[in-house]
């Protein structure tokens, strides 16, 4: 049997809590994986110079995928860049890939079951920023080769969803820059005759979202629109502690929850493993491993509809039997066929 070479980052707060926990569904599949540890964030860089240094960075590429908890990134330290941006612009991460759907029992609205598909390398976080004296800029940059890769992108996810496409843009004012991201949009969409292709505004995109967010299915749009809607979308159903996200590249593939380290929540054994496991799921089906990944969203279902939950969800359980729940449901799956 093939064994995946894995690195792992669990990071500070509830990242080292819920990445554990993730493990341990990994391992109730039968797969095999061998799991390779690194450090990254504000420590590293006090003690090195760089929050993830290239030695790190090496001993990375030559593993298959990442799964990533969290870091903690410091306000107002200057010089310092934050890790997980960092770790996507090094390992070429274009495509920041966020599903949001509707489960049992959550505080969710009902129906959603949509992904936004964010540019993740330039927009509005270029980091082209400058100063003059009481004005300050910041450059948003679209480039036609950046907009067709995530276009085709998220067209391809189509095809394997329920073939449709919102392309957000606000086309009408940012006139130069998302009339370019329409534009190429729009080329790249011609090449896909069977998804159904919608253009949207964000700001009433972001309302859509609350009144009727089962009209959408895939969402492509740039960097800072892309990471308010998807925060957005994760509260429609339940919240940040089920929200999981993927970082992909075209050589590499980064998998992490959208919470943070939330430092007030560590250390009491209750915050949410499940965006974690999701991310676990994400990172099978990457690998090529769709029944995996579709076996431990159903485990999770089954979870969540037994009501086995954290606080945040409503329910009382703690970290760790959420996840026994989670590996508990996948026996009985793979026991009752
Ligand atoms: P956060 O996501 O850590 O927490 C926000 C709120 O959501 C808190 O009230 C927390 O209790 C709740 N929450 C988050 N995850 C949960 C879970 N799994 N289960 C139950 N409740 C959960 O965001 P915050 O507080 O703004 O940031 C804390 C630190 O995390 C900061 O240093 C920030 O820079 C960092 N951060 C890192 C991210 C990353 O690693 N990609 C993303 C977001 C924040
Ligand atoms: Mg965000």
């Amino acid at each position: 049997m093939t064994t995946y070479n894995l690195a792992v980052i669990p990071g500070p707060g509830i990242g080292a809590e819920v990445v554990p926990e993730a493990i341990r569904v990994l391992e109730n599949t039968d797969l095999q994986f061998d799991y390779r540890y690194f450090e990254v964030g504000y420590d590293v860089w006090l003690k090195t110079g760089s929050p993830v240094p290239d030695y790190v960075l090496a001993e990375i590429w030559k593993t298959q995928a990442c799964l990533f908890g969290a870091t903690t990134t410091p306000v107002g330290v200057p010089g310092y860049k934050s890790a997980i941006i960092t770790l996507r612009n090094a390992l070429g991460l274009y495509a920041n890939v966020r599903p949001a759907k509707s489960y049992p029992n959550t505080k969710s609205m009902k129906d959603v079951d949509l992904v936004i598909v964010r540019e993740n390398t330039e927009g509005m976080y270029s980091g082209w920023e400058f100063e003059m004296p009481d004005s300050a800029y910041t450059v948003r940059v679209i480039t036609r080769k950046a907009t067709e890769r995530i276009t085709r992108f998220a067209f391809n996810l189509a095809l394997k969803r329920n073939k449709k496409v919102t392309i957000v843009t606000k086309a009408n004012v940012l006139r130069k820059s998302d009339g370019l991201f329409l534009e190429a949009a729009r080329k790249v969409a011609k090449d896909y005759p069977d998804v159904e292709v919608e253009e949207a505004f964000v700001d009433v995109t972001a309302m859509r979202l609350i009144l009727k967010p089962n009209i959408f299915d895939v969402i492509v749009t740039s960097n800072l629109f892309g990471d308010i809607l998807s925060d957005e979308a994760a509260g429609l159903v339940g919240g940040l502690g089920l929200a999981p996200s993927a970082n992909i590249g075209s050589n590499y593939a980064l998998f992490e929850p959208v919470h943070g380290s939330a430092p007030a929540l560590a250390g009491k054994g209750i915050a949410n493993p499940l965006g974690q496991i999701w991310c676990g799921s994400m990172m099978l089906q990457h690998l090529g491993f769709p029944e995996a990944a579709e076996l431990v969203m159903n485990a999770v279902e089954a979870t969540l509809k037994e009501g086995t939950m954290t606080p945040d969800l409503g329910g009382r359980s703690k970290t760790g039997a959420v996840t026994q729940s989670v590996c508990d449901n996948i026996r009985k799956l793979l026991r009752d066929g």
